[in-house]
């Protein structure tokens, strides 16, 4: 294989475009790949992207697994194993959140900089792999160098981002206004129903990562307001742009 990419990417919500704009050399149908979980939508089997993006190699996961879609947190995080197998050391990752920071707004980047795990398993129960220790270090989940590079970066082109702690829960209920409130509470500034369980074993790999949520929808303040799967597509999709942006430049310069 030609490509030995460094980094990868999960091609969450907010970030599918930055596929097009990978020089793919190779293209991997989940399917393909042993162990690996198998999409249960049709028409969205999944494959992994093998090529270059601003001058790097990467790798980049187009489909990822939920847990609220039934896989277990074994197989939810397995494509981080996979990762880690290749070589990966950075991991970049986004998603959709809903805000429970009063000073967001919807359309807002927001870096993450630390998480809550509300799933209701933890993706490294059981018999523990020897990439980490049994009980791994969380201080800094979230590299601060890269914290810091996404700074510079948007700062340079003028966008305007958020930092906060993002809450990771089940789903696929989005909150009602007394869990959002809650969430505020226990110190979430977003929550959402991804990332935490990749972002765990990448640190359990020693990967490093970055993570972005772009705020769709804001609960928990005085007036409930109805959250639409469309609505959060359609926040997430004008955002697009600028978290392209953003990431095209951190690849380039990590
Ligand atoms: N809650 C959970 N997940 C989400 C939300 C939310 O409000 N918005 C987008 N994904």
């Amino acid at each position: 294989m030609a490509t030995k990419p460094q980094t990868a990417i999960i091609l969450g919500t907010g970030l599918g475009r930055l596929a097009d704009e990978i020089v793919i050399e190779q293209e991997i149908p989940y399917s393909e790949i042993p162990n690996f979980p198998q999409s249960t939508v049709e028409g969205h089997s999944g494959k992994l992207l093998l090529g270059k993006l601003g001058g790097k190699d990467v790798l980049a996961m187009q489909g990822r697994f939920h847990f609220y879609e039934g896989y277990s947190m074994r197989e939810v995080t397995f494509p981080v194993r996979v990762m880690y197998e290749l070589g990966i050391q950075t991991l970049f990752v986004s998603n959709a959140a809903g805000g429970t920071n009063p000073s967001f707004s919807v359309g807002d980047i927001m870096i993450i900089t630390d998480h809550i795990n509300f799933f209701p398993e933890h993706p490294l129960r059981g018999k523990n792999f020897p990439t980490g220790p049994r009980f791994p270090d969380m201080h800094e989940a979230y590299d601060k160098n890269l914290i810091a590079l996404a700074d510079t970066i948007a700062q340079e082109k003028g966008i305007k981002v958020q930092h906060g702690v993002y809450l990771g829960t089940q789903g696929p209920t989005f909150e009602t206004p007394a869990e959002y409130r809650m969430f505020a509470r226990l110190g979430a500034d977003a929550v959402g129903m991804s990332t935490i369980p990749e972002v765990i074993v990448a640190n359990h790999c020693g990967i490093k990562v970055f993570g972005v949520s772009i705020i769709t929808d804001l609960g928990g303040f005085d007036n409930p307001v109805e959250v639409s799967h469309e609505e959060v597509q359609v926040a997430a999709n004008k955002v697009q742009p600028l978290m392209t942006d953003i990431m095209r430049e951190m690849i380039k310069r990590s």
